[in-house]
C-alpha cells in the first residue's frame, strides 16, 4: 500500500497556487491508495477557502482523508469542514490498514488537544492484526527547527501512552508546524508533512510524503515539489511494548482493595484498619459482609476504643463495590462471590488477646499485599 501525505495547504492568501498544481500532477502520477491531508485546509476557517481547496483538490484521482487543522477551527470553521471535507474524525480502511482521523483542534486556538472521549473512540476502531494509523493535525513532541510556537497537544502525554498501548506499533501522521520530521515515540512511528502550498515554509522548498507500507515495515520518502526526493528511512512496524513505560503507568494507578467476610464485623475490620495505617497513598481498603451484623463485635469495639481509632459499622457487600475493587480478598472460604483473588484462612478471635494476635498476622500479610499490588 503506498499513500500520499499532504499538509497546510493552506487555501487563501498565504498559498502558492503553482506549487499546489504542481503537486496535484505529481500525485497522480505517483498514484496512491489514499492521500492524508493532516488540516489546514485554509487560514482563517473561511467559506471561500474551503470551497478553493475542495474545488482545486478534486482534481486528485485518489481518495483524500482529511483531518481540520487549527486554522480550519478559526471564526467557527469546522462547519465548512464538513461540508466540503466530511466529518471531523473519521475511520477508513485500505488493504491491511486502519486510518483513524481525528479532530485535534479547539475552536478560535492553536492550541492542539484530542480528549478523552476521542481517545476512547480511537482505540475502539484499532485493530489488533492491522496496521493502525492515527491521522491529525497537532504534533506529540516539538519538531526541532520551527522555533519556540511549538503547539504539542495538550494531552499529548496521554495520547503517547495510549498509542503504545493500544495501538499495536502503529503510525501517526500530523503536520502543523511547516516541517517534515519522523520519529519513534515508545513504539509508535510519528511522521510530520511539511507544507505543500504555504509561502511560509521552512524548508528549501514546499514538500509532501510518500509513505509505502508491507506487514512489517514503514518506508518514507519526502518529495519537494521542485527539488525532487529524499529517501528519508524504512522503519519497523509494530516493535515490543517497552517494559518500563507497564511498570511506570502500574506505579501511578490507584488501588481499592475489598475486604469481604460473612459478619463484616471483626477480622474484616481490622483488616481494613491495618491496610489503611500502613499503605501508601495510592491505595485504600474497604470492607464488608455479605450478610452483615447489625453492630460491630464486642471485640472489635474494644479493640477500636483501645486505639483511640473508629471503625466503621458493617457494611452490606454492593453490585458497585465488586466492581471498584482492584483486588479482592474474602476473609471466609464459604462466601458465594465471583471474582475472589485471594482468601485468608483467620479464625476469629474469641478475645481482646486473640485479636491483637490476629492484628499482627493480618500486618504481615498486608505488607506482602502492598508490595504485590505496586506491580500488579
Ligand atoms: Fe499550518
Ligand atoms: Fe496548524
Amino acid at each position: 500500500m503506498k499513500i500520499v501525505h499532504i499538509s497546510d495547504v493552506h487555501f487563501g492568501f498565504e498559498l502558492l497556487k503553482d506549487k499546489v498544481e504542481k503537486a496535484i500532477k505529481q500525485i497522480n502520477e505517483i498514484e496512491p491508495d489514499l492521500v492524508v491531508l493532516t488540516g489546514d485546509i485554509g487560514l482563517w476557517g473561511v467559506h471561500h477557502e474551503f470551497r478553493d481547496a475542495y474545488e482545486t483538490l478534486s482534481s486528485i484521482k485518489s481518495e483524500i482523508l482529511a483531518v481540520p487543522g487549527n486554522h480550519d477551527a478559526r471564526n467557527d470553521g469546522l462547519k465548512y469542514f464538513r461540508l466540503y471535507f466530511g466529518r471531523t474524525r473519521k475511520r477508513v480502511k485500505v488493504d491491511n490498514a486502519v486510518f483513524i482521523g481525528v479532530d485535534s483542534t479547539l475552536p478560535d486556538s492553536d492550541e492542539g488537544y484530542v480528549g478523552d472521549e476521542q481517545r476512547e473512540w480511537i482505540l475502539s476502531n484499532v485493530r489488533k492484526n492491522c496496521i493502525n494509523i492515527v491521522v491529525m493535525h497537532h504534533h506529540l513532541v516539538p519538531i526541532p527547527h520551527t522555533g519556540r510556537n511549538m503547539n504539542v497537544l495538550i494531552d499529548a502525554a496521554e495520547m503517547v501512552e495510549a498509542l503504545a498501548f493500544h495501538c499495536h506499533g502503529g503510525v501517526v501522521l500530523a503536520g502543523h508546524r511547516h516541517v517534515p520530521y519522523s520519529t519513534k515515540l515508545l513504539r509508535t512511528h510519528v511522521i510530520h508533512a511539511g507544507s505543500l502550498s504555504s509561502y511560509k515554509v521552512l524548508m528549501p522548498d514546499n514538500n509532501y510524503n510518500v509513505i509505502e507500507f508491507d506487514e512489517e515495515a514503514v518506508k518514507l520518502e519526502l518529495r519537494f515539489i521542485d527539488i525532487g526526493g529524499v529517501e528519508i528511512g524504512k522503519f519497523k512496524l509494530k516493535p515490543e511494548i517497552p517494559e518500563s513505560i507497564d511498570k511506570y503507568r502500574k506505579l501511578t494507578s490507584t488501588k481499592k482493595v475489598l475486604f469481604i467476610s460473612v459478619k463484616n464485623d471483626l477480622r474484616t475490620k481490622i483488616a481494613e484498619y491495618v491496610f489503611n495505617k500502613v499503605s501508601p497513598d495510592n491505595m485504600y481498603a474497604i470492607s464488608c459482609g455479605t450478610s452483615p451484623s447489625k453492630s460491630l463485635s464486642e471485640i472489635a469495639v474494644e479493640f477500636a476504643g483501645k486505639r483511640g481509632v473508629k471503625l466503621t459499622e458493617p457494611k452490606k457487600l454492593t453490585e458497585e463495590m465488586l466492581e471498584d475493587a482492584d483486588y479482592v480478598i474474602s476473609l471466609d472460604e464459604n462466601v458465594d462471590v465471583r471474582g475472589i483473588d485471594e482468601v485468608w484462612d483467620l479464625a476469629i478471635p474469641n478475645s481482646y488477646e486473640e485479636a491483637l494476635k490476629l492484628c499482627k498476622v493480618i500486618e504481615g500479610k498486608v505488607k506482602e499485599l502492598i508490595k504485590n499490588l505496586l506491580l500488579s
